[in-house]
Formats: structure tokens, sequence, C-alpha cells
């Protein structure tokens, strides 16, 4: 059984200052979401472990942000302006439009848009079951102007993935570098997709982030950097506390590839209440890249080897991550209940049990009670602490009731100063996952705090 819904997450996210909905005082925009005080920490360990990960802790990759955006010719020569479009169907009677593609799959049909193929289902309107339109397709770019003129020659896009920014500088990077074969470019940002039908929270949203990273490689033996990028990106998930039984993966069909695929693995979480989806995707994208911008831009991007004089147009093993959609997964998968304690009104205690990496708030510091000393020296702890983490104070309710309100938002530690504390210089550490509680000297806290955060 399901341990909570989507719905569950979505009011939670919204009540604890994880995720709000977008501009709601005035009705809010459809499928755009804010990050709260505690969404934008988790977001950002998220980005955080993935950047150490993919780029701190190897010596084969570095980073880059590239502008969003990009010169109109990218897209031509990426393949995006012309195949970049999802099959799309109207209904004649609500006027409500549909993935085409959705709508055979949910019937359990595998998709297949070849003439005269889509007529035979005889598919109708989910919402009113009035007849649909044939199948259009329709671009998912986003299109603005460049300046004040609203002409064609002003049209410009906003990215729609965050790695043609990556293609069009591996010449500088390899250079400015000193970068050989095999070598990699990380970076993390924004892009923007005009889905049709986004939905189901930060899932699917027509602005979101990735943390992408392509591998520049020679074409041979690239089969097996293809199979190590799987594994260490499955891996990452799980040493980042993901469980094992809600990820997997699933290997593209070659009628399903994107138009730049060769191959593709998608990594998929059992998201609470939609199943499996994409979470990740690792994909073979051969030279399609290289070899179209050096067809459209005339300049040369191919790679040239000193020691053997061969020159080859490197083909690129893609690791594309959400930094939404891993986030969504990081929170539903540390949501937990307890029993409800003696002091509880509640049978079952919410626990979020984030990696203490993820954790929004990594130690929260109560003095026992509102008196003067308890407060200061509370108050002189948490700023001896958040020069190295994210702390709180919270000096409201009784301790049991302040400890349940950070497991609620998952903090690892949680500080407790009493009268004692005056005397003796030590306080009480309490866990959030085994709920012991030890007294540590107030000197030792950093190295406590060391040791405990070098997970
Ligand atoms: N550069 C390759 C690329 O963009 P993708 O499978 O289209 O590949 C990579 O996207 C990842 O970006 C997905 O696995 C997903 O995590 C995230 N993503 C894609 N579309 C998204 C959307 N509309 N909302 C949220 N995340 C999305």
């Amino acid at each position: 059984m399901e341990k909570t819904s989507l719905e569950h997450i979505v009011s939670l996210s919204k009540q604890r200052g994880f995720i709000y909905p977008s501009s709601e005082i005035y009705g809010g925009l459809s499928s755009s979401y804010d990050y709260g005080p505690l969404g934008v920490e988790l977001k950002n360990n998220v980005k955080k472990a993935w950047w150490k990960a993919m780029v701190q802790m190897r010596g084969d990759v570095v980073g880059l942000d590239a502008a969003i955006l990009m010169h109109p010719r990218v897209w031509e020569a990426s393949g995006h302006l012309e195949g970049f479009s999802d099959p799309l169907v109207d209904c004649k009677k609500c006027k409500k439009r549909w993935r085409a593609d959705h709508l055979l799959e949910d019937k359990g049909i595998e998709p297949d848009f070849r003439p005269g193929t889509w007529e035979k289902h005889n598919m109708v309107c989910p919402s009113c079951e009035g007849e649909l339109t044939g199948v259009r397709n329709f671009n998912l770019m986003f299109k603005t102007f460049m300046g004040p003129l609203e002409d064609s020659a002003n049209e410009i896009y906003l990215r729609p993935e965050t790695c043609q920014g990556i293609y069009t500088n591996f010449v500088h990077v390899q250079q400015s570098m000193r970068r050989k074969l095999p070598f990699g470019i990380a970076q993390i940002g924004k892009s923007f997709r005009n889905e049709i039908t986004p939905g189901n929270f930060t899932f699917r949203t027509r602005e979101f982030e990735q943390m992408e990273q392509q591998y520049f490689v020679h074409p041979e033996g690239k089969g097996d950097i293809f199979e190590m990028w799987k594994e260490l990106r499955m891996q990452w998930y799980k040493d980042l506390g993901i469980k094992e039984e809600n990820l997997r993966f699933r290997d593209h069909r070659p009628d399903e590839l994107a138009h730049y695929a060769k191959n593709a693995t998608d990594i998929e979480y059992n998201y609470p209440g939609l199943g499996f989806k994409e979470l990740a995707g690792i994909h073979d994208r051969g030279d399609w890249d290289l070899s179209r911008h050096q067809e459209f831009s005339g300049q040369d991007l191919t790679y040239f080897y000193q020691e053997t004089g061969e020159k080859i147009t490197p083909h690129i093993i893609e690791t594309a991550d959400g930094a939404d959609r891993a986030t969504l997964a990081f929170l539903a998968d540390a949501y937990d209940e307890r029993d409800g304690s003696d002091q509880s009104k509640h049978d079952k205690e919410v626990v979020l049990r984030f990696h203490k990496s993820l954790a929004p708030i990594k130690m929260a510091i109560f003095p026992l009670s509102k008196k003067e000393p308890l407060q200061k020296l509370a108050k002189e702890i948490q700023q001896k602490l958040w020069y190295n983490y994210m702390t709180q104070y919270d000096e409201t309710g009784s301790i049991g009731k302040r400890y349940r309100r950070q497991d609620q938002i998952g903090t690892p530690y949680c500080v407790t100063v009493d009268f004692e504390s005056l005397e003796d210089h030590r306080v009480t550490v309490r866990d959030r996952d085994t709920m012991e509680q030890e007294r540590i000297a107030i000197t030792d806290l950093p190295s406590f705090f060391t040791d405990a955060f070098s997970v």
C-alpha cells in the first residue's frame, strides 16, 4: 500500500514552506510553482550534491553556465525547430487539447502515428467523449523577441534544454582547459517547454531546471561509457537515500527515441500516485550535435589526437537530470510516519527522513525555557554553527512539540540548552532517526557535526 499520495505531498509542501503555487494571490498560474524557504534549501542541496558528484569529485568533468538566450540558428542546427514537437489533438465539442500519445498510452496502446493509424483507434475526448481532431504536431519551444521590434527577424527562443550551450562552447572549453578526450562539461540551469499537458505538481512544468552533463568520447568503446554513466547516475540517487525499490531503469524503444538519440535509458522513480515515471535520462547522442553545429555554423568542431594524427567529431554520452523532479522524488521518498508519542495529540507523526546532506535545516537550537541566560547561550551556539550550517532557533512550545516540528521538516539534529548547560557547558543533542539523546560539550559541537555531516 502507498504511504502517501501526491495530493498529500502537495499540501505538506505548501503548509511547511517547501513549494507554493505561483502567483496565487491572482488565482495562480497553471503548473507554475515557487520554492519556499525550505524548498529553496532542499533544491539547492540537491544541486550542490549533483555538482559535487559530477564536477568537484571528478577530474574529467568541468562546469559551465551558459546563457538561456542563444542565437536562433542553434535551434535549427539542434533539430528543435523541426523536430521538438508533441502530437496534439483537440476535442471538437469541449475544445480541450490533449497529447495523442498520452491518450493512447492510457488505453494501453503503443503510440504510432504513421499515416492512417490514429484514426483506427476511434479515440474520444476523455473529458466529454466528444469527437477529436486529427493529430497535429505542436512545437514546444517558447518564442519571444529580442529588442524592441516584434518581427520575425528578431524572434528568439527560450532554451528547451541546457545542453546546447555546452555544445556551442565545446571548443572554448576544450582549448582553454586543455582537455583531452574523454571529458565532460556539466551545467545546471533553467529550461522552458510549452508543454501541452503539464501537471502532477512539479513533475511536469513549463519552466524547470535541468542538471545536464555531456561526456565527449571517441565512438569506439562508447557503449561501456554509456553503461558507466547509467550505473553512476542510478547510484547517486541510491546514495542520497532513495529506496532501491522505488527506482528502476527503462530503455527507450527505437520508435520513442528523441530526434538526437541513438540509444537512451531513463531512470524512473515510483512517484506517489503516478507510479514509475522518468526522473532522469542517459542518452547516446552520437555525433548528431557537434556535426550539426559544425554544418550550420561553418566552424570546425572536430577533435585532433596529436599522438595518432586522427581527427574525429566526438560522440556524446549525455546524463540529463531534472532538478525539480529530483527534488520531488527526494521529498516523496523521505516521507515517513511513526506512531505518535505519549505527549502527541496524533496517532501518527510525520517525519521527513532526508539524507543529512539534503535536509534543508541541519540543526535546530532550543533553549529549554525563555529565561534570558538560556536564550543567550542558545543564540550564541546558533551563531557559531550558522557559519557552516543552515540552522533554526525555536523557543516556543514544549521541547516535544519543537522536536515534532523539526521532524516534520526533516531536521537531522536538535540541540537543547537547559539550566545544567549553564553549569556544565554541555547540551543535549537529539537524533531525528534514532531519537536518541546525547550530552555533548558545547566546545565539541563543531567536531561532532563535522563527523555527523561527513556522509
Ligand atoms: N538534453 C536532454 C533532455 O533535455 P529530456 O529527457 O527531455 O532530455 C531531461 O529531459 C530531464 O529534464 C528529464 O528526465 C526530467 O527530469 C527533466 N524534465 C524534462 N521536461 C520537464 C518538465 N516539463 N518539467 C519538469 N522536468 C522536466
